[in-house]
């Protein structure tokens, strides 16, 4: 019997082998996704979603008329005031520094930190903040009120 120049491996042996490059070319692959996947968002950012955070929709009758309140709508605190006659969305972050501003009826909106006051449309009508409240647009649609950024 003629013995070979090199030794052939054992079938256990070669099994072990396999076992342990599969595994290693799983951890590499699952790694280099891993590394590759945030530069691909960062190239390639995912669609926004139409309705989706962009929008904010309360139903009619979950707001009465004269109360107030602070939804997000794309991480943003937004201050939804209904009134006789309308709906207002106005962006709840003061102006001045920031504070969230509050709905004190009659037209009245009142940031609690430094005193600035707001009208309906987001004018200033007193205190520091130099800038009016940023307006967005409000739609009634099949019973709900929807605010769109
Ligand atoms: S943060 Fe609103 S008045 Fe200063």
């Amino acid at each position: 019997m003629e013995e070979s120049a090199f030794p052939m491996p054992s079938s256990r042996h070669d099994t072990r082998r396999s076992f342990l490059s599969l595994l290693l070319g799983t951890v590499a692959a699952v790694f280099s996704a891993s590394l590759l996947y945030p530069l691909f968002r960062f190239v390639w950012p995912p669609a926004a979603k139409p309705g989706g955070e962009g929008s904010v929709a309360i139903p009619v009758e979950d707001m009465l008329v004269g109360q107030s309140r602070v939804v997000p709508l794309r991480g943003e605190p937004v201050l939804v005031i209904r009134e006789e006659t309308k709906v207002v969305a106005l962006s709840a972050a003061c102006t001045h520094l920031g504070c969230i501003v509050k709905y004190k009826g009659g037209g009245v909106i009142l940031c609690p930190c430094h005193e600035a006051s707001f009208d309906l449309n987001g004018n200033v009508t007193g205190g520091p903040a130099p800038r009016p409240l940023t307006y967005y647009p409000v739609r009634i649609v099949g019973g709900k009120i929807v605010i769109e950024s």
